[in-house]
């Protein structure tokens, strides 16, 4: 009998993550993730999940130097980027510039590790760019470049609104990267390695996770929890939209997870930020409105939250546009694609299941002058 969605299906070995859904914990490369929320930097978890360890002094500040060298895209991606439909989804446009980004990065026809790794620190480098020239363009503005200084978290924020982020404000963001960095064999990753297993170039693995992350199961959710929470609009009108939601079987969104069955320990951070944002901008509805779902989508389904339910309110309290929050996430979450591709390049096979065949068989072939009307329709 196939699981459908391949529920706890073991598809492969990896060192790079690992998912207790029980006990709602997650660890990269060994090292839980409250420690890394708390003491790394997004910088030096990128370090971890592609190297399997953490770096030395020396060898962070090298990592920096490179993702700071290669923040710039090519002039012809920016082209390219002018001449799009200025009402495209931003992870169409980011999906088609890291397509473009391929064709022209100077390692395209190398497939080593150190080629890959070159090309991983290219795409985790230039994505707030794409992302944050694509706003400017999209506005008739003109792109902010980004600056050579600082952690990647701020100069996003930077690039993004124009002046550089306050301190927490840029930990914010930096503590949300290093929770959405990676999450094992996840619909994206595991897109990522499918493509990665015929020995594809990176790029073309990328492009394939960037289109899984974009559904609303899957990286979407983020952006759908802010749009309901803004259709709310006060904390006084969660409870009638809420039962009303329930009444009509819908899901709500950033409520649910595959694999944890307890709370998403990514959660915890993103809900105690989301709190700090509003208290400081003194504003604390959307976090007030957040608790009182969670409340009652916990007492009507025992659903617990995800990622993407807090992380809707801190993008959103960090000034950053609705459609940008998915590929905010993609920001982060190459570095885990990145990371699972070069893995996968390492020890690979052929990615290659089967199905259960369950359609007809042995039908007589009947010549197309003989064939029904309604058989056709049918
Ligand atoms: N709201 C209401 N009910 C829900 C929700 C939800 N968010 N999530 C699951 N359920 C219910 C389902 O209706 C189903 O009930 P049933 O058995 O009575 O039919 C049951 O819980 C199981 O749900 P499935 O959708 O079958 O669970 P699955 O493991 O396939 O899906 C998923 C997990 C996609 C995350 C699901 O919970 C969901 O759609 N959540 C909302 C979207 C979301 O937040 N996605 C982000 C996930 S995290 C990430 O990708 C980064």
């Amino acid at each position: 009998m196939v699981k459908a969605g391949l529920e706890d299906v073991v598809a492969t070995d990896s060192s790079i993550c690992f998912l207790d859904g029980k006990e709602g914990r997650l660890v990269y490369q060994g090292y839980d993730i409250h420690d890394l929320a708390k003491f790394s930097t997004f910088e030096e978890t990128v370090f971890l999940l592609w190297y399997g360890r953490l770096p030395t002094r020396t060898e962070l500040d090298g990592l920096n130097k490179e993702l700071r060298s290669n923040r710039n895209i090519s002039d012809d991606v920016v082209k390219m980027m002018r001449l799009l439909p200025k009402t495209a989804d931003p992870m169409e446009v980011l999906r088609t510039a890291v397509s473009m980004l391929g064709i022209l990065d100077p390692d395209d026809k190398q497939n080593d590790r150190a080629a890959n790794i070159r090309k991983a620190t290219r795409l985790t480098a230039q994505f707030p760019t794409i992302i944050a020239y694509w706003d400017h363009i999209r506005n008739g503005r003109e792109p902010i470049k980004p600056s050579d200084e600082g952690t990647l978290a701020a100069n996003l924020l930077f690039m993004l609104t124009g002046s550089q982020p306050d301190e927490y404000n840029a930990h914010v963001m930096d503590v949300a990267l290093i929770l959405h960095a990676d999450h094992e064999l996840n619909a994206s990753t595991f897109a990522a390695r499918v493509a990665a297993g015929t020995l594809t170039d990176m790029h073309s693995a990328i492009v394939a996770a960037i289109g899984a992350l974009k559904g609303p199961l899957h990286g979407g959710a983020n952006q759908e929890v802010i749009k309901m929470l803004l259709e709310i609009g006060s904390p006084e009108k969660v409870e009638s939209y809420i039962t009303q939601a329930f009444k009509e079987h819908k899901k709500i969104m950033g409520f649910g997870h595959r694999v944890y069955k307890t709370e998403d320990p990514r959660a915890w951070h993103l809900r105690q930020m989301s709190e700090e944002l509003g208290r400081r901008a003194n504003e604390l509805k959307w976090y007030e409105m957040s608790r009182q779902i969670e409340g009652m989508v916990f007492k009507d389904k025992s659903l617990y939250c995800n990622v993407d339910f807090y992380s809707a309110s801190v993008y959103y309290m960090l000034g950053i546009p609705v459609d940008l929050f998915t590929p905010i996430f993609a920001v982060s979450r190459v570095s885990g694609w990145t990371a699972h591709i070069l893995e996968q390049y390492s020890n690979n096979r052929l990615i290659r299941p089967r199905a259960e065949y369950v359609g007809p068989s042995k039908l007589a072939y009947e010549q197309i002058e003989q064939r029904s009307k309604t058989a056709l329709l049918g």
